[in-house]
Protein backbone atom coordinates (compact mmCIF):
# COMPACT_ATOMS: atom_id res chain seq x y z
CA UNK A 1 0.00 0.00 0.00
CA UNK A 2 1.45 3.40 -1.18
CA UNK A 3 -0.37 5.26 1.88
CA UNK A 4 0.82 5.69 5.42
CA UNK A 5 -0.32 7.36 8.65
CA UNK A 6 0.56 11.23 9.08
CA UNK A 7 3.56 11.19 10.95
CA UNK A 8 2.66 12.53 14.35
CA UNK A 9 -0.33 10.88 14.69
CA UNK A 10 -1.35 7.14 15.45
CA UNK A 11 -5.19 4.82 14.91
CA UNK A 12 -6.42 3.61 18.12
CA UNK A 13 -7.04 -0.15 17.43
CA UNK A 14 -9.76 -2.17 18.94
CA UNK A 15 -7.10 -4.06 21.40
CA UNK A 16 -6.87 -0.46 23.02
CA UNK A 17 -10.00 1.70 22.35
CA UNK A 18 -11.51 0.14 24.88
CA UNK A 19 -8.83 1.57 27.71
CA UNK A 20 -10.24 5.28 25.60
CA UNK A 21 -13.39 4.72 26.58
CA UNK A 22 -12.62 4.48 30.23
CA UNK A 23 -10.72 7.54 30.32
CA UNK A 24 -13.39 9.40 28.62
CA UNK A 25 -16.00 7.76 31.01
CA UNK A 26 -14.66 8.21 34.01
CA UNK A 27 -14.00 11.87 33.10
CA UNK A 28 -17.49 12.77 32.28
CA UNK A 29 -18.72 11.00 35.41
CA UNK A 30 -16.50 13.00 37.69
CA UNK A 31 -17.27 16.33 35.66
CA UNK A 32 -20.94 15.91 35.63
CA UNK A 33 -20.48 15.05 39.47
CA UNK A 34 -18.44 18.91 39.53
CA UNK A 35 -21.78 20.16 37.50
CA UNK A 36 -20.12 20.44 34.44
CA UNK A 37 -21.83 20.04 30.97
CA UNK A 38 -20.56 19.17 27.57
CA UNK A 39 -20.03 21.10 24.71
CA UNK A 40 -18.80 20.51 21.50
CA UNK A 41 -17.21 22.83 19.09
CA UNK A 42 -15.81 22.20 15.85
CA UNK A 43 -11.90 21.00 15.06
CA UNK A 44 -11.51 24.01 12.99
CA UNK A 45 -11.90 27.79 13.37
CA UNK A 46 -11.12 30.99 11.96
CA UNK A 47 -7.17 30.81 12.43
CA UNK A 48 -7.52 34.81 13.74
CA UNK A 49 -9.56 33.30 16.62
CA UNK A 50 -6.07 31.52 17.75
CA UNK A 51 -3.77 34.61 16.31
CA UNK A 52 -5.65 36.31 19.07
CA UNK A 53 -6.11 34.45 21.92
CA UNK A 54 -2.71 32.45 22.13
CA UNK A 55 -0.79 35.43 21.21
CA UNK A 56 1.35 36.09 17.85
CA UNK A 57 4.13 35.36 19.22
CA UNK A 58 2.88 31.67 21.00
CA UNK A 59 4.76 28.96 19.22
CA UNK A 60 1.27 27.53 19.21
CA UNK A 61 0.49 30.49 16.63
CA UNK A 62 4.29 31.17 15.42
CA UNK A 63 4.99 27.08 14.17
CA UNK A 64 2.17 24.70 15.91
CA UNK A 65 -0.98 25.90 13.40
CA UNK A 66 -2.28 23.84 10.86
CA UNK A 67 -3.39 26.52 8.86
CA UNK A 68 -5.67 25.96 5.47
CA UNK A 69 -7.27 28.32 3.34
CA UNK A 70 -11.12 26.63 2.01
CA UNK A 71 -12.58 27.16 -1.65
CA UNK A 72 -13.64 31.09 -0.56
CA UNK A 73 -10.24 31.93 0.04
CA UNK A 74 -11.28 32.50 3.81
CA UNK A 75 -7.80 31.21 6.15
CA UNK A 76 -9.14 28.53 8.64
CA UNK A 77 -7.05 26.26 11.33
CA UNK A 78 -7.61 23.24 13.21
CA UNK A 79 -7.89 23.86 16.79
CA UNK A 80 -4.91 23.69 18.47
CA UNK A 81 -6.73 23.75 21.97
CA UNK A 82 -9.92 24.02 23.31
CA UNK A 83 -10.37 27.59 25.16
CA UNK A 84 -10.64 29.89 22.68
CA UNK A 85 -13.66 27.90 20.73
CA UNK A 86 -15.15 27.48 23.83
CA UNK A 87 -15.30 31.55 24.49
CA UNK A 88 -15.97 31.76 21.09
CA UNK A 89 -18.96 29.57 21.34
CA UNK A 90 -19.50 31.02 24.97
CA UNK A 91 -19.58 34.62 23.31
CA UNK A 92 -21.44 33.64 19.93
CA UNK A 93 -24.78 31.91 21.71
CA UNK A 94 -25.12 34.66 24.22
CA UNK A 95 -24.63 31.88 26.99
CA UNK A 96 -23.60 35.23 29.43
CA UNK A 97 -27.29 36.08 29.61
CA UNK A 98 -28.52 32.19 30.02
CA UNK A 99 -26.94 32.43 33.55
CA UNK A 100 -24.21 33.80 35.59
CA UNK A 101 -21.55 30.46 35.54
CA UNK A 102 -21.27 28.12 33.23
CA UNK A 103 -19.47 24.88 33.99
CA UNK A 104 -18.50 22.97 30.26
CA UNK A 105 -15.89 20.43 29.87
CA UNK A 106 -15.21 19.29 26.31
CA UNK A 107 -13.18 15.86 24.63
CA UNK A 108 -11.67 15.91 21.77
CA UNK A 109 -8.64 15.65 19.57
CA UNK A 110 -6.72 18.87 19.09
CA UNK A 111 -3.58 20.00 16.40
CA UNK A 112 -0.60 20.72 16.40
CA UNK A 113 2.66 20.82 14.27
CA UNK A 114 5.29 20.24 16.78
CA UNK A 115 8.51 17.59 16.45
CA UNK A 116 6.46 14.25 17.28
CA UNK A 117 8.25 12.11 20.42
CA UNK A 118 6.74 10.48 23.44
CA UNK A 119 3.92 12.00 24.75
CA UNK A 120 3.90 14.74 21.92
CA UNK A 121 1.79 13.91 19.14
CA UNK A 122 0.40 16.26 16.08
CA UNK A 123 -3.10 15.52 16.98
CA UNK A 124 -3.83 14.53 20.58
CA UNK A 125 -7.03 14.29 22.38
CA UNK A 126 -7.51 16.32 25.05
CA UNK A 127 -10.38 16.55 28.17
CA UNK A 128 -10.83 19.69 29.04
CA UNK A 129 -13.28 22.12 31.53
CA UNK A 130 -13.72 25.73 31.00
CA UNK A 131 -15.55 27.37 34.31
CA UNK A 132 -16.92 30.97 33.35
CA UNK A 133 -18.43 33.90 35.07
CA UNK A 134 -16.36 33.90 38.45
CA UNK A 135 -13.31 35.64 39.75
CA UNK A 136 -13.62 33.59 43.08
CA UNK A 137 -10.60 31.69 43.94
CA UNK A 138 -12.76 28.81 44.86
CA UNK A 139 -13.59 27.94 41.46
CA UNK A 140 -10.12 28.09 40.23
CA UNK A 141 -9.54 25.43 43.33
CA UNK A 142 -12.67 23.39 42.52
CA UNK A 143 -11.65 22.46 38.84
CA UNK A 144 -8.15 21.77 40.16
CA UNK A 145 -10.03 19.36 42.70
CA UNK A 146 -11.92 17.54 39.52
CA UNK A 147 -9.14 17.35 38.14
CA UNK A 148 -7.19 15.50 40.78
CA UNK A 149 -10.47 13.53 42.02
CA UNK A 150 -10.36 12.27 38.25
CA UNK A 151 -6.88 11.36 38.05
CA UNK A 152 -7.20 9.52 41.44
CA UNK A 153 -10.29 7.67 39.99
CA UNK A 154 -8.15 6.16 37.49
CA UNK A 155 -5.75 4.55 40.17
CA UNK A 156 -3.02 7.47 39.42
CA UNK A 157 -0.64 8.09 42.37
CA UNK A 158 2.48 10.11 41.71
CA UNK A 159 0.99 13.30 39.80
CA UNK A 160 1.86 16.36 41.06
CA UNK A 161 0.17 19.64 41.74
CA UNK A 162 2.29 23.14 40.82
CA UNK A 163 0.67 26.15 41.28
CA UNK A 164 1.62 29.81 40.05
CA UNK A 165 0.09 33.26 39.89
CA UNK A 166 1.26 35.16 35.96
CA UNK A 167 -0.74 38.19 37.78
CA UNK A 168 -2.51 40.34 35.80
CA UNK A 169 -2.13 43.27 33.30
CA UNK A 170 -1.13 45.67 36.22
CA UNK A 171 1.42 43.41 37.19
CA UNK A 172 2.91 42.58 33.81
CA UNK A 173 4.32 45.68 33.02
CA UNK A 174 6.87 46.00 35.69
CA UNK A 175 7.67 42.32 35.17
CA UNK A 176 8.31 42.45 31.67
CA UNK A 177 10.31 45.33 32.53
CA UNK A 178 12.48 44.00 35.23
CA UNK A 179 12.79 40.52 32.98
CA UNK A 180 14.39 42.88 29.97
CA UNK A 181 16.55 44.61 32.04
CA UNK A 182 17.66 40.51 33.61
CA UNK A 183 18.41 39.65 29.83
CA UNK A 184 19.63 42.72 28.08
CA UNK A 185 23.12 41.44 28.51
CA UNK A 186 22.33 38.46 27.79
CA UNK A 187 20.89 38.84 24.28
CA UNK A 188 23.85 38.30 21.95
CA UNK A 189 24.05 34.68 23.90
CA UNK A 190 19.76 34.04 23.23
CA UNK A 191 19.03 32.30 20.03
CA UNK A 192 16.76 34.26 17.30
CA UNK A 193 13.24 33.53 17.75
CA UNK A 194 14.52 34.75 21.93
CA UNK A 195 15.55 38.00 20.24
CA UNK A 196 12.18 38.35 18.93
CA UNK A 197 10.25 37.56 22.63
CA UNK A 198 12.58 40.11 23.69
CA UNK A 199 10.85 42.94 22.05
CA UNK A 200 7.58 41.33 21.27
CA UNK A 201 6.87 39.19 24.65
CA UNK A 202 9.36 38.92 27.43
CA UNK A 203 7.81 36.38 29.51
CA UNK A 204 7.96 33.66 27.06
CA UNK A 205 11.81 34.27 27.26
CA UNK A 206 11.46 31.93 30.14
CA UNK A 207 9.37 29.27 28.24
CA UNK A 208 11.92 28.66 25.63
CA UNK A 209 13.40 24.98 25.19
CA UNK A 210 16.70 26.05 23.37
CA UNK A 211 19.21 24.55 26.20
CA UNK A 212 21.34 27.82 26.14
CA UNK A 213 18.45 29.85 26.49
CA UNK A 214 17.06 27.96 29.31
CA UNK A 215 20.41 27.98 31.10
CA UNK A 216 19.29 32.33 32.03
CA UNK A 217 15.91 30.94 33.46
CA UNK A 218 16.79 30.08 37.18
CA UNK A 219 18.09 33.06 37.77
CA UNK A 220 15.72 35.38 35.93
CA UNK A 221 13.21 37.45 38.44
CA UNK A 222 10.11 36.27 39.12
CA UNK A 223 6.58 36.86 38.62
CA UNK A 224 5.83 36.51 42.47
CA UNK A 225 7.89 39.94 43.38
CA UNK A 226 5.94 42.05 41.31
CA UNK A 227 2.03 41.00 41.71
CA UNK A 228 0.14 43.62 43.24
CA UNK A 229 -2.43 43.15 46.32
CA UNK A 230 -5.53 42.17 44.77
CA UNK A 231 -3.69 39.43 42.54
CA UNK A 232 -1.25 38.25 45.68
CA UNK A 233 -4.70 38.34 47.59
CA UNK A 234 -6.03 35.96 44.85
CA UNK A 235 -3.44 33.11 45.16
CA UNK A 236 -3.45 33.51 49.13
CA UNK A 237 -7.02 32.60 48.87
CA UNK A 238 -6.69 30.36 46.17
CA UNK A 239 -4.15 28.12 48.55
CA UNK A 240 -6.49 28.33 51.03
CA UNK A 241 -9.26 26.81 49.08
CA UNK A 242 -6.84 23.94 47.86
CA UNK A 243 -6.21 23.63 51.90
CA UNK A 244 -9.69 23.09 52.33
CA UNK A 245 -10.24 20.48 49.49
CA UNK A 246 -7.09 18.85 51.33
CA UNK A 247 -5.27 18.89 47.68
CA UNK A 248 -1.40 19.28 47.81
CA UNK A 249 0.64 21.35 45.49
CA UNK A 250 3.85 23.18 45.39
CA UNK A 251 4.20 26.58 44.65
CA UNK A 252 6.52 27.09 41.34
CA UNK A 253 6.91 30.76 40.43
CA UNK A 254 8.81 29.50 36.98
CA UNK A 255 5.49 27.89 35.54
CA UNK A 256 5.05 29.80 32.10
CA UNK A 257 1.88 28.93 30.37
CA UNK A 258 2.52 28.21 26.46
CA UNK A 259 -0.60 30.31 25.82
CA UNK A 260 -0.81 33.91 26.14
CA UNK A 261 -4.55 34.50 27.66
CA UNK A 262 -3.90 33.58 31.46
CA UNK A 263 -4.12 35.97 34.49
CA UNK A 264 -3.57 34.94 38.21
CA UNK A 265 -3.75 31.36 38.33
CA UNK A 266 -1.34 29.13 36.30
CA UNK A 267 -1.06 25.67 37.11
CA UNK A 268 0.59 22.24 35.94
CA UNK A 269 0.18 18.68 37.01
CA UNK A 270 3.38 17.11 36.70
CA UNK A 271 4.56 13.66 36.11
CA UNK A 272 8.43 13.09 36.49
CA UNK A 273 8.23 10.12 34.49
CA UNK A 274 7.58 11.18 31.70
CA UNK A 275 10.83 12.46 30.38
CA UNK A 276 10.53 15.74 28.62
CA UNK A 277 6.89 16.25 28.32
CA UNK A 278 6.07 15.56 31.76
CA UNK A 279 3.13 17.96 32.03
CA UNK A 280 -0.09 15.59 32.30
CA UNK A 281 -2.16 19.07 32.41
CA UNK A 282 -2.49 22.89 32.49
CA UNK A 283 -4.69 25.18 32.75
CA UNK A 284 -5.42 28.36 34.84
CA UNK A 285 -7.24 31.54 34.78
CA UNK A 286 -7.88 33.93 31.79
CA UNK A 287 -10.09 37.04 33.11
CA UNK A 288 -9.08 39.01 30.18
CA UNK A 289 -9.80 36.62 26.94
CA UNK A 290 -13.63 36.66 26.94
CA UNK A 291 -13.70 40.48 26.82
CA UNK A 292 -10.55 40.81 24.07
CA UNK A 293 -12.84 38.53 22.22
CA UNK A 294 -15.52 40.70 21.66
CA UNK A 295 -17.47 39.98 24.90
CA UNK A 296 -18.03 41.06 27.84
CA UNK A 297 -15.92 41.45 30.30
CA UNK A 298 -15.86 38.22 32.00
CA UNK A 299 -13.75 36.40 34.14
CA UNK A 300 -12.97 32.47 33.90
CA UNK A 301 -10.70 29.55 34.44
CA UNK A 302 -10.07 25.98 33.15
CA UNK A 303 -7.95 23.20 32.69
CA UNK A 304 -6.70 21.07 29.58
CA UNK A 305 -4.73 17.64 29.98
CA UNK A 306 -4.32 14.65 26.97
CA UNK A 307 -4.87 11.35 27.02
CA UNK A 308 -1.51 10.22 25.75
CA UNK A 309 0.42 11.54 28.29
CA UNK A 310 -2.08 10.34 30.64
CA UNK A 311 -2.06 6.48 29.24
CA UNK A 312 1.72 6.60 29.53
CA UNK A 313 1.54 7.61 32.91
CA UNK A 314 -0.86 5.24 33.79
CA UNK A 315 1.34 2.19 32.28
CA UNK A 316 4.28 3.69 34.24
CA UNK A 317 2.20 2.79 37.67
CA UNK A 318 1.06 -0.46 35.49
CA UNK A 319 -2.70 0.43 35.69
CA UNK A 320 -4.44 -0.63 32.48
CA UNK A 321 -7.73 0.96 32.22
CA UNK A 322 -10.80 -1.27 31.32
CA UNK A 323 -14.30 -0.91 31.33
CA UNK A 324 -16.91 -3.41 33.47
CA UNK A 325 -16.77 -6.22 31.00
CA UNK A 326 -20.50 -7.08 29.66
CA UNK A 327 -22.31 -10.14 30.00
CA UNK A 328 -21.04 -11.93 26.49
CA UNK A 329 -23.90 -14.10 24.81
CA UNK A 330 -23.38 -16.54 21.67
CA UNK A 331 -26.51 -17.55 19.01
CA UNK A 332 -26.68 -20.49 17.92
CA UNK A 333 -29.62 -21.06 15.19
CA UNK A 334 -30.25 -23.70 13.27
CA UNK A 335 -31.68 -22.79 10.02
CA UNK A 336 -34.13 -19.67 8.86
CA UNK A 337 -37.14 -20.30 11.19
CA UNK A 338 -34.71 -20.53 14.08
CA UNK A 339 -32.98 -17.18 13.12
CA UNK A 340 -36.46 -15.81 12.45
CA UNK A 341 -37.35 -16.83 16.10
CA UNK A 342 -34.32 -15.63 17.32
CA UNK A 343 -33.28 -12.35 15.58
CA UNK A 344 -36.19 -10.41 17.14
CA UNK A 345 -34.27 -12.04 21.04
CA UNK A 346 -31.28 -11.21 19.91
CA UNK A 347 -32.00 -7.59 19.12
CA UNK A 348 -34.27 -7.62 22.70
CA UNK A 349 -30.70 -8.93 24.62
CA UNK A 350 -28.92 -6.21 22.80
CA UNK A 351 -31.49 -3.78 24.02
CA UNK A 352 -30.90 -4.88 27.23
CA UNK A 353 -27.10 -4.22 27.18
CA UNK A 354 -25.75 -7.24 26.79
CA UNK A 355 -23.40 -8.11 24.03
CA UNK A 356 -24.62 -10.75 21.55
CA UNK A 357 -23.59 -12.43 18.70
CA UNK A 358 -24.05 -14.60 16.11
CA UNK A 359 -22.45 -16.11 12.94
CA UNK A 360 -24.60 -16.75 9.90
CA UNK A 361 -21.64 -18.26 7.83
CA UNK A 362 -21.14 -21.23 10.29
CA UNK A 363 -24.16 -23.48 9.26
CA UNK A 364 -24.11 -26.76 10.88
CA UNK A 365 -24.99 -26.94 14.72
CA UNK A 366 -21.08 -28.30 15.34
CA UNK A 367 -19.51 -25.25 13.37
CA UNK A 368 -21.43 -22.83 15.24
CA UNK A 369 -20.99 -24.42 18.74
CA UNK A 370 -17.28 -24.24 17.90
CA UNK A 371 -17.14 -20.82 16.84
CA UNK A 372 -19.32 -20.07 20.33
CA UNK A 373 -16.48 -21.86 21.96
CA UNK A 374 -13.93 -19.51 20.34
CA UNK A 375 -15.99 -16.70 20.88
CA UNK A 376 -15.09 -16.57 24.78
CA UNK A 377 -18.79 -16.23 25.04
CA UNK A 378 -19.91 -17.16 29.20
CA UNK A 379 -23.41 -17.72 27.70
CA UNK A 380 -24.45 -20.10 24.25
CA UNK A 381 -28.17 -19.39 23.69
CA UNK A 382 -29.72 -22.37 21.18
CA UNK A 383 -32.71 -22.38 18.96
CA UNK A 384 -32.86 -25.86 16.91
CA UNK A 385 -35.71 -27.61 16.11
CA UNK A 386 -36.92 -29.03 19.65
CA UNK A 387 -37.19 -25.30 20.79
CA UNK A 388 -38.67 -24.33 17.89
CA UNK A 389 -41.25 -27.20 18.97
CA UNK A 390 -41.79 -26.25 22.51
CA UNK A 391 -41.13 -22.53 21.92
CA UNK A 392 -38.08 -22.78 23.84
CA UNK A 393 -34.81 -21.43 23.98
CA UNK A 394 -31.87 -23.85 25.46
CA UNK A 395 -29.37 -21.65 27.37
CA UNK A 396 -26.06 -23.09 27.69
CA UNK A 397 -23.23 -22.27 30.67
CA UNK A 398 -20.02 -22.03 28.53
CA UNK A 399 -17.95 -22.74 31.73
CA UNK A 400 -19.74 -24.98 33.28
CA UNK A 401 -21.53 -26.60 30.63
CA UNK A 402 -24.83 -27.01 32.11
CA UNK A 403 -27.94 -26.54 29.85
CA UNK A 404 -31.81 -25.45 30.77
CA UNK A 405 -34.77 -24.81 28.57
CA UNK A 406 -36.34 -21.44 29.22
CA UNK A 407 -39.47 -19.80 27.69
CA UNK A 408 -38.33 -16.54 25.75
CA UNK A 409 -39.86 -14.11 28.51
CA UNK A 410 -37.99 -16.49 31.33
CA UNK A 411 -34.67 -15.68 29.26
CA UNK A 412 -35.73 -12.00 28.97
CA UNK A 413 -35.95 -11.50 32.75
CA UNK A 414 -32.84 -13.77 33.41
CA UNK A 415 -30.81 -11.18 31.62
CA UNK A 416 -33.03 -8.02 32.95
CA UNK A 417 -30.80 -7.01 35.86
P1 LIG B 1 -1.75 23.19 27.11
O1 LIG B 1 -0.84 23.21 28.29
O2 LIG B 1 -1.26 23.75 25.84
O3 LIG B 1 -3.06 23.98 27.57
O4 LIG B 1 -2.26 21.73 26.85
C1 LIG B 1 -2.86 20.99 27.90
C2 LIG B 1 -2.41 19.56 27.87
O5 LIG B 1 -2.61 18.99 26.57
C3 LIG B 1 -0.93 19.32 28.15
O6 LIG B 1 -0.68 19.33 29.52
C4 LIG B 1 -0.73 17.94 27.55
O7 LIG B 1 -1.20 16.92 28.42
C5 LIG B 1 -1.64 17.98 26.33
N1 LIG B 1 -0.88 18.31 25.11
C6 LIG B 1 -0.55 19.52 24.63
N2 LIG B 1 0.13 19.43 23.47
C7 LIG B 1 0.24 18.11 23.20
C8 LIG B 1 0.82 17.34 22.14
N3 LIG B 1 1.42 17.92 21.10
N4 LIG B 1 0.74 15.99 22.19
C9 LIG B 1 0.12 15.37 23.25
N5 LIG B 1 -0.45 16.06 24.27
C10 LIG B 1 -0.39 17.39 24.26
C11 LIG B 1 -4.16 24.16 26.80
O8 LIG B 1 -4.39 23.59 25.77
C12 LIG B 1 -5.18 25.11 27.42
N6 LIG B 1 -6.30 25.24 26.50
C13 LIG B 1 -5.61 24.61 28.77
C14 LIG B 1 -6.62 25.52 29.42
C15 LIG B 1 -7.95 25.35 29.46
N7 LIG B 1 -6.35 26.65 30.03
C16 LIG B 1 -7.48 27.20 30.44
N8 LIG B 1 -8.45 26.42 30.09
Amino acid sequence: MNYKIPRGTFDILPESSHQWQKLIEVFRKVAHSYGFEEIITPIFEQAGLFERSSGESSDVVQKEMYRFTDQKGRIFALRPEGTAPVVRSYIENHLGKMALHHKLYYIGPMFRYDRPQAGRYRQFYQYGVESIGSDHPYYDAELIALLMDYLASLGLKNARLEINSVGCGNCTKDYELALKEYYKPHLPQLCSDCQVRYQQNPRRLLDCKVPSCKAFRADAPSQFDYLDAPCKEHFDELCKYLDFFEISYTINPQIVRGLDYYTNTAFEIIYDDLGAQNSLAGGGRYNALIEQLGGKETPAVGFAGGFERLLLALEHEKITPHQSPKTFIYMVMIGEDAQKAGLPIMRQLREQGLRVDFNPDKGSFKAQMKAADASGAEYCLIIGENELENKSITIKDMQSGQQESLSKQGLLSRFSE
